[in-house]
């Protein structure tokens, strides 16, 4: 209740606080100095220096409003997250009275015979032997009846056998509960720096904003929290924050659903305090991607413009508020880069791109051009960034290391600082105090410029987080830079950088989870390994290896972690010490997985050669000797998974194949075991499985699956970006699942930390790595 009405008092005084300020001059008019006007004119002030007073005294208190709103605005979120935590206390999580896997597994009632299909499901049951079948070397059908359920995914069959507690129970015909569980997505392992421009700002709330595949992340540095705006279905890529500091608009690319559907690029206009969606724009009207999006500032912030990725790069000029687009144009047919309203020309919009800056006047809903012109000035490959000084000069940064300067309202150069960068400058930021700043991007400097474009200080991001991609001006003294490679890192000249944002710059498939400790491995194409800490979201370490990562896992001990790579080439790290404790190669194929058996004995390394390594794992993960190979499969192995007792493998591979391998033997057996399986990665396999597919499924529509800890969950890694929560065990068809939205591109693997309490999932080419409160 207490905090219901707070903040409900505290809602109302900011949208008051809001509109007076939208409403510009009505707070200027205090009772008493509104009749200075008449007094005043008789006096020898002269009009300008009342005007200029005038402003003054309506800037200090959009400040103090400003102020207000901040406070307001951060009490409101620290509200909100108290209430969250005051609700998401129920104890236990995961772990309480879950079904165990032995508890479901029923009594078998012999002889029951029963034949049923579905569209894509049989369920078959047999005498062993009654029927030929391939592979067939039965060590083991002592039970005397075989059943199991065959699947078409794509036309092509999938057999999986019911183990024997449930054969006598199993019925296509019963339905899976939904899980009692849900994820929060609590992390965002990631910033998009690599090819988006302007998207790093602070909020009042003392938040950073910015975002990474489809989420927008507002992250509290200081308290080691994040929000996340997941409004998007697609790639955001650009965003703008309104004057009133609050609402903020962010766009994004075409997408495609699962079932096929164009999904549309539009622009969300939302509350950052709130996080509610306000407005839509766009929906049908943007074709390719809105790349470029921007609040006018003069007016209230009433107009929104917005550039559209297609061969025209349309200009668009919205009120959004209304939801109406006021006027459109062609913008350039080159790449347009950015596009921002003047602030203090509500009707001036400066766009700039490939070999071009355009001065845009709107009138009516006609956008007039006009050109830029550089006359004897070098003329840019590229005008990278625009910037207005306070007097309404327009300031660029080009791929020529130059800054020119635009007097206001000129389309002409009226100051050049020719050399300000070696090499591009990808963001110019102004700072309150009328200084600026400018990011570089070969030499990857940040100088600071003082107000006659005089060099102040400069100072240097290390080459690993790559150029400076964009500026936001942090609490006095402070700057936040984000990098092409994805990083954002806080700084203060004259030398202090701190990375607060890191993450893997290329495709994204390993990751594994400590056995005892909440942490986590990953490693992607970028030949970088990290080693996580889920708790202070930052690496314990990175390292570079020499090839390419596809694959990690841990050795049960969490001594020592395997990395499989794309070129067959696999190592062992020592855990806490990144150093390298043993390196391999098997084939010269990916190594889809690195595998150690529940005991430690052995390390199971699946290769895209179609054969699986297995290794007598000694020394606690420090000896490795190969004591076998599975052959068998007709094409790349994509899962292995171990059983519990360590004796046997099962693994999956691109032809939707199941085999089981008896460790160490060097051949795969056909198996109707009742195998516990240790994790449950593979995803053909009966218990985690005939519920994970949907209708129409490709067996390549999933690209991983995780069993929880406590075996009552199951998760799926989609090629639609979702993450999929089911109950486990997943064996009725067309489960049941909770879907979760914020990955952009193909989800490739998923896995539940040591405990459960949360669930980390990667995404392949947005990778990005997410993490999730199971709650
Ligand atoms: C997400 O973040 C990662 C890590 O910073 C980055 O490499 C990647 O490019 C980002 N992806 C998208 C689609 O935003
Ligand atoms: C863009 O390209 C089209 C066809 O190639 C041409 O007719 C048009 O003049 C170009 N427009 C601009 C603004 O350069």
């Amino acid at each position: 209740f207490l905090f219901v009405s707070i903040k409900k008092i505290c809602l109302t005084a900011l949208t008051e606080l809001t509109n007076t300020l939208k409403a510009g001059k009505a707070p200027l008019r205090k009772p008493g100095t509104a009749r200075d006007d008449t007094v005043s004119a008789s006096s020898n002030m002269d009009m300008e220096d009342r005007v200029s007073h005038l402003e003054q005294r309506l800037q200090l208190q959009e400040d103090e409003i400003q102020l207000l709103k901040a406070a307001l605005a951060d009490a409101l979120r620290r509200l909100g997250y108290c209430e969250e935590q005051s609700q998401g206390k129920q104890p236990g999580g995961v772990h309480a009275g879950r079904r165990s896997l032995a508890t479901t597994a029923a009594a078998p009632t012999k002889g029951k015979r029963a034949s049923m299909s579905t569209e894509r499901l049989t369920l078959v049951r047999r005498e062993m032997g009654a029927e030929s079948r391939s592979r067939t070397t039965s060590s083991s059908s002592s039970s005397g009846e075989d059943s199991y359920v065959r699947m078409f995914l794509r036309g092509r069959p999938v057999t999986m056998h019911v183990p024997d507690q449930q054969k006598g129970t199993y019925s296509l015909d019963q339905k899976v509960a939904l899980p009692d569980h849900k994820l929060k997505l609590q992390w965002v392992y990631g910033y998009r720096g690599r090819d988006c421009r302007s998207n790093l700002y602070l909020l009042p709330t003392g938040e950073i904003v910015y975002f990474n595949a489809s989420v927008v992340v507002l992250y509290n540095t200081e308290e080691q929290q994040q929000r996340h705006y997941l409004g998007h279905n697609d790639d955001v890529k650009c965003l703008s924050v309104h004057p009133d500091m609050v609402t903020i608009a962010t766009g994004q690319v075409a997408g495609n659903s699962k079932d096929g559907k164009l999904l549309a690029p539009h622009v969300r206009v939302w509350d950052s305090v709130s996080l509610n969606t306000l407005h839509v724009l766009g929906m049908g009207v943007f074709d390719r991607a809105v790349t470029c999006v921007a609040f006018s500032k003069s007016n209230g912030g009433t107009f929104l413009c917005a550039v559209d990725d297609a061969n025209d790069h349309i200009l668009s000029v919205w009120n959004w508020q209304k939801e109406k687009q006021l006027a459109e144009v062609k913008c350039s047919n080159d790449s347009v880069l950015a596009a921002v309203f003047h602030p203090m020309d509500t009707n001036l919009i400066v766009t700039c791109g490939k070999s071009h800056i355009n001065f845009w006047t709107m009138e009516g809903n006609t956008l007039t051009k006009r050109q830029g012109l550089f006359e004897k000035h070098e003329k840019p490959k590229y005008v990278l960034c625009v910037a207005f000084a306070e007097n309404g000069d327009a300031i660029t940064g080009d791929s020529s290391g130059n800054l020119y300067i635009w007097a206001k309202g000129g389309t002409r150069i009226s100051q050049v600082v020719s050399g300000a960068h070696e090499g591009g400058i990808f963001s110019v930021c102004v700072l309150k105090d009328g200084t600026m700043v400018s990011g570089g991007g070969k030499d990857r400097k940040v100088v600071l410029w003082d107000h006659d474009y005089r060099k102040k200080a400069t100072m240097e991001v290390g080459e690993s987080f790559g150029p400076v991609r964009a500026l936001a001006e942090g609490k006095p003294g402070e700057l936040f830079v984000g990098t092409t490679k994805n990083a954002i890192i806080r700084a203060a000249f004259p030398d202090t950088l701190t990375p607060i944002v890191q993450g893997h710059t290329d495709e994204l498939w390993g990751l594994d989870i400590h056995p005892t400790m909440e942490q986590f491995v990953t490693c992607s194409q970028d030949k970088q390994v990290h080693l996580w800490d889920a708790h202070s979201h930052q690496p314990l370490w990175s390292k570079t290896i020499e090839d390419p990562g596809r694959s990690a896992g841990f050795h049960p001990s969490g001594a020592v972690l395997a990395v499989g790579t794309m070129t067959g080439k696999w190592l062992v790290l020592d855990t806490d010490t990144r150093d390298l404790v043993s390196m391999h190669t098997d084939g010269n194929e990916i190594i889809s997985n690195v595998k150690y058996s529940p005991d430690g004995n052995f390390l199971a390394v699946a290769s895209h050669d179609n054969f699986v390594y297995i290794y007598a794992v000694t020394e606690n993960g420090r000896k490795y000797s190969r004591v076998g190979k599975c052959t068998g499969h007709s094409s790349f192995v994509t899962h292995v998974d171990w059983s519990k007792d360590s004796h046997y493998l099962v693994t999956n591979s691109g032809d939707y194949e199941i085999l089981f391998c008896k460790c160490c033997s060097t051949v795969f057996i056909a198996l109707v075991l009742t195998l516990p399986l240790a994790l449950s990665f593979c995803f053909f396999v009966f218990l985690c499985l005939a519920g994970i597919w949907p209708d129409g499924a490709d067996g390549t529509d999933i690209n991983a699956v995780c069993r929880s800890h406590d075996g009552s969950l199951l998760a799926s890694a989609d090629d639609f970006g979702k993450v999929h929560l089911f109950s486990f065990p997943c064996s009725q068809p067309r489960a049941q699942s909770q879907e979760y939205g914020g990955h952009s591109s193909h989800v490739t693997n998923v896995a539940f930390l040591h405990d459960d309490s949360h669930l980390i999932s990667t995404g392949g080419k947005d990778t990005s790595i997410l993490q999730w409160v199971v709650a």
